[in-house]
């Protein structure tokens, strides 16, 4: 049910990579990237415009991932237009990112795998390969280096979905970290399209670490139900997609995030309140052309408008100023966005414009996607209801779901299994283990004697069906007891437990002359 894959050829369509070779000018449906930039930006623009196309680039190509020196590079090209270097760094900077949106193609088809916001499936057994990933998108692999100093910070083991690197991928989390060393304040962004009533098991992992990150950092939280999302890409009513929208904040709410921490809201009702909101949307909406989305998320000249819009509603979220209630009418809070790889295009776009509102750019860290039970293949989703283990289901129909389905990296026959041993990487039961399990040497004991084919298919997966019966059983439990008026007081736009010091006040007439 995508609109990605045929859309996307579009903009390197030979004849618009004919007109751009050739003509004096880019082609006019290409809009040039660096357009906003001023002229002696753009002449720097102009000598490097081959690398846009990917393929061509070398050593004078910049590229998100460079993360370069890019004063060397310069230096290289030998920009004569180009005169105070350090002042057009900045702008290079931004023209770099607009660059990355436009070049790589942010809906991410390496081949063997596809991910897009709407879309993710891969042709390997193994699933996705997500260093290919980091790669094509440009953000940066987390590294030991990064959780050692997360655990120096916080005093405390950073949590095993990052420990295995479940979360695998961020941008900016250096900045995040040297915010809390400094004590200085940041927030916590996530959210969900509630597309279906019941949540899965795959939508439940960014949410324990998002849970996890506010309780360590203890920071406030805003999540955003992107009902209006669902209304426009599914065949549902405004008023379904709003309940769904409560539905599904109930089991976000039995996770046990604080009340006092965490704001939730669904589009719909929120927005058309929030002046503040609507404001950075449209902000948005000004920095971004058509063109501009029809390379990062792919849509195509039949797509209603209402897509096409809607990228400037997820990225609101991301800038302090859009919630006064909380920040104080504050623009200067930086945000973390924990959130599924795929929704990184919402949110490259994002950190393109915010400079040019004045922003900080968001940071993100990413997590990788719960397989569907049938196989790495593709992700559990909710419309496949053997694919997924919901939260409405029974202990019995999650023991006969995983029994049934799992797809079993183990041998065909009992012999042959203690003859080669199990294939951890393929064995879903496996991998789901290394989402859920926290013990790690319970886990490492798992691999070692399933691999050996000491350990049987049917007892690893007793081992998965009693861990998945207890969380399940324990949300259960905890979504009884969130009623409607518990709903509501998380969902009342207020301030939280934090103070902000009002922002300065701008005199008219100091205003710095351009
Ligand atoms: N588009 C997301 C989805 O379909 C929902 C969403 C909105 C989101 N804002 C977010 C997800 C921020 C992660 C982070 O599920």
């Amino acid at each position: 049910m995508s609109h990605v894959g045929s859309d996307v050829g579009v903009r390197g369509s030979k004849e618009q990579e004919e007109t751009r070779v050739h003509g004096e000018k880019p082609a006019p449906a290409e809009a040039w990237v660096g357009d906003h930039l001023p002229s002696h930006t753009r002449c720097f623009a102009k000598l490097t415009r081959p690398l846009l196309r990917l393929k061509e680039y070398n050593q004078t190509d910049i590229f998100l991932e460079d993360d370069i020196n890019i004063s060397e590079k310069i230096g290289k090209i030998g920009c004569s237009g180009i005169s105070e270097q350090d002042k057009d760094l900045e702008k290079v900077e931004s023209l770099k990112l607009s660059e990355e949106i436009q070049a790589s193609g942010d809906v991410a088809d390496t081949g063997e795998d596809f991910v897009s916001p709407w879309e993710v499936h891969s042709s390997s057994e193994a699933g996705i390969d997500y260093d290919k990933l980091i790669k094509r998108f440009g953000s940066s692999k987390i590294d030991d280096e990064l959780t050692e100093r997360m655990e120096k910070l916080t005093g405390k083991p950073v949590h095993h979905l990052l420990r295995r690197r479940k979360f695998f991928s961020q941008r900016d989390m250096k900045m995040i970290l040297d915010m809390y060393e400094k004590q200085k304040p940041f927030y916590l962004y996530t959210g969900r399209g509630p597309s279906s009533e019941a949540m899965h098991l795959g939508h439940l992992i960014p949410f324990i670490f998002t849970k996890w990150l506010q309780e360590t950092f203890d920071v406030p939280l805003v999540i955003q139900l992107t009902d209006d999302e669902k209304f426009l890409w599914k065949d549902l009513t405004i008023e379904e997609a709003r309940r769904l929208a409560i539905e599904n904040a109930k089991d976000i709410i039995a996770c046990g995030f604080d009340v006092e921490k965490t704001f939730i809201f669904n589009d719909f009702d929120h927005i058309s309140k929030s002046p503040a909101f609507y404001r950075n949307m449209v902000q948005v909406q000004k920095l971004v052309t058509y063109n501009q989305v029809k390379g990062i998320f792919g849509f195509g000249d039949s797509d209603c408008i209402g897509k096409i819009s809607f990228p400037s509603i997820q990225a609101s979220p991301s800038f302090s100023s859009s919630f006064p209630e909380i920040f104080n009418g504050r623009k200067d809070i930086p945000c973390l966005i924990p959130c599924a790889i795929d929704q990184d295009p919402y949110f490259r776009m994002t950190r393109d414009v915010a400079p040019r509102m004045g922003h900080i750019k968001p940071a993100l860290i990413h997590s990788t996607f719960i397989p569907s039970l049938t196989g790495a293949q593709s992700k559990m989703s909710a419309s496949d209801s053997n694919s997924s283990i919901y939260l409405t289901d029974t202990d019995k129909q999650i023991k006969t779901k995983i029994n049934k389905y799992a797809f079993s990296g183990g041998g065909a026959t009992v012999e042959e299994h203690k003859e080669k041993g199990g294939n951890c990487d393929v064995d879903v039961s496996y991998q789901y283990l290394t989402f859920l399990m926290e013990d790690d040497d319970k886990l490492e004991e798992i691999r070692k004697t399933y691999t050996s084919g000491e350990l049987l298919t049917g007892f690893l997966k007793k081992e998965l069906i009693d861990i998945v019966q207890k969380i399940v059983g324990e949300h259960r439990e905890r979504r009884k007891t969130v009623t409607d008026e518990v709903v509501a007081q998380y969902m009342t736009p207020r301030k939280l437990k934090f103070d902000y010091p009002s922002p300065p006040v701008q005199t008219p007439g100091k205003k710095k002359k351009k």
